[in-house]
């Protein structure tokens, strides 16, 4: 069929076409590809928000497909709009023998109103029906726990409130439409049987150490003890002892380093939305948030020791931890791996009842 001189030039010079058959393969590939993606876009599209000054790579990146997604939680919210109270219309404690005395003094239909929400946020459909429950005695004091953290703590749960969005607390951002709130934590003990001190703290994977290898009692140690989280400064680290009190060890860096991926984990942030991690120590190179984090801190550790420690002797004997310690709050129990809990959406502008101590008011 081809002409003999081609055969023969052929036979003399043999030549590898797979080679060059790869080559343009490959190629061509790679150009359907690009075309693909010039077409449509990349299919795991990223965005970052910057958290610093530019060109010092503070950037908290997430896919956007993961940052669009809204917290599944926040559908199961009910909030019934406001009542205006009839004129002459009787207090709550007129109205009831057993109307909870820290609201007594709302007139009858705001209380139905804010006991019925209550009821649903909990996820206890008898919440303050009668002393003889200790829901009804955990509720009280939850009640006073919502005022705190509107009031005394605003500069944390509302931090933005001079922009014109209300946040704020009420029962739902923590509790979720359950009795028992997710993100609760109870004091680990030890972890490793065997051991005590630092040994028996740490190297156990365990949920208080973000799975990881550092200590599990760092929430305890922080969150409820107050000890210091400050682990860094510019001095050399090469006398002094682990055990000597004074001595800031690298264990304490683990502990902090373990206090420090909570965070993160609590907020679905990093490092550097808090601070320029060149200079964890230096409080002049940080973000606004380092702040918003410094306050929770102290929020978070008068609301255990105040409000839930004590809460301890009232709960059943199922709610406590292994130790026998009751459940505390920390970062999660409210932010629920978000930024801000519930999207930043506004839970007290309805609900001015649980923003502050009610004092009583005729009407
Ligand atoms: C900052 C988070 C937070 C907020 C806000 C909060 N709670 Fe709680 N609540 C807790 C924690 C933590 C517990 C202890 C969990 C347990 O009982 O095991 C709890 C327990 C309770 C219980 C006992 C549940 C049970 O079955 O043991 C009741 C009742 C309750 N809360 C009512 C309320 C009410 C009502 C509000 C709003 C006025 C409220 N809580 C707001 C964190 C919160
Ligand atoms: C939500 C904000 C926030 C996030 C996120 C955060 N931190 Fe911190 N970090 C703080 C605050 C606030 C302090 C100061 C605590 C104090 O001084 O009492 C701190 C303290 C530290 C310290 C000790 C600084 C010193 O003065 O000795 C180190 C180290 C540190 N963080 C590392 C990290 C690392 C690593 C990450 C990421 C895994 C991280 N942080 C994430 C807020 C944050
Ligand atoms: C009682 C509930 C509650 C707890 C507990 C809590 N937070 Fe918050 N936090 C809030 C609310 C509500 C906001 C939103 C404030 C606003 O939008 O005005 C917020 C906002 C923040 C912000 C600012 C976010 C932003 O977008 O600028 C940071 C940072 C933060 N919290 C860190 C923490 C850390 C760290 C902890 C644990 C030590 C913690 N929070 C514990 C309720 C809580």
């Amino acid at each position: 069929m081809l002409p003999k001189w081609f055969d023969d030039w052929n036979a003399k010079n043999p030549t590898d076409v797979y080679r060059p058959a790869i080559l343009v393969g490959v190629v061509g590939a790679a150009v359907v590809v690009a075309g693909l993606l010039v077409a449509y876009g990349q299919p795991w599209p990223t965005q970052s928000l910057q958290t610093g000054p530019r060109g010092t790579g503070m950037h908290v990146p997430d896919f956007v497909a993961v940052a669009a997604r809204p917290d599944p939680t926040v559908a199961a919210y009910v909030s019934p709009p406001p009542v205006e109270p009839a004129p002459g219309e009787p207090t709550a404690g007129e109205a009831y023998e057993n109307a909870e005395p820290l609201l007594a003094s709302l007139p009858q239909s705001q209380y139905d109103r804010l006991v019925g929400a209550m009821r649903e946020w909990t996820g206890i459909p008898d919440l303050l029906a009668g002393e003889e429950n200790y829901q009804t005695v955990v509720a009280r004091r939850m009640i006073q726990m919502t005022w705190l953290l509107n009031d005394a703590w605003s500069g944390h749960t509302n931090a933005y409130a001079d922009d014109g969005t209300n946040a704020g607390v009420n029962c739902f951002t923590c509790h979720r439409g359950q009795p028992v709130p997710a993100g609760i934590w109870f004091d680990p003990g030890s972890t490793v049987k065997v051991m005590a001190g630092w040994g028996g703290v740490q190297n156990r994977v365990t949920m208080l150490s973000q799975f990881t290898s550092l200590p599990s009692d760092a929430l305890q140690k922080y969150l409820v003890e107050g000890e210091s989280i400050k682990v860094h400064d510019l001095e050399s680290r090469v006398e002094g002892r682990a055990s000597d009190p004074d001595y800031i060890a690298w264990q304490h860096t683990e502990r902090t380093f373990s206090l420090m991926n909570y965070f993160s984990n609590s907020l679905g942030v990093n490092c550097v939305f808090c601070h320029n991690s060149r200079a964890f120590y230096d409080p002049g190179q940080v973000t606004p948030q380092w702040n918003n984090a410094m306050l929770a801190i102290q929020m978070v550790l008068e609301v255990n020791n105040d409000y839930l420690i004590p809460l301890g002797e009232v709960l059943p004997a199922e709610r406590l931890g292994p130790l026998g310690d009751a459940p505390k709050i920390a970062c999660m129990t409210c932010h629920k791996g978000y930024q801000r809990p519930m999207g930043g959406f506004d839970m007290i502008s309805d609900w001015p009842e649980l923003t502050a101590e009610i004092v009583a008011v005729g009407n």
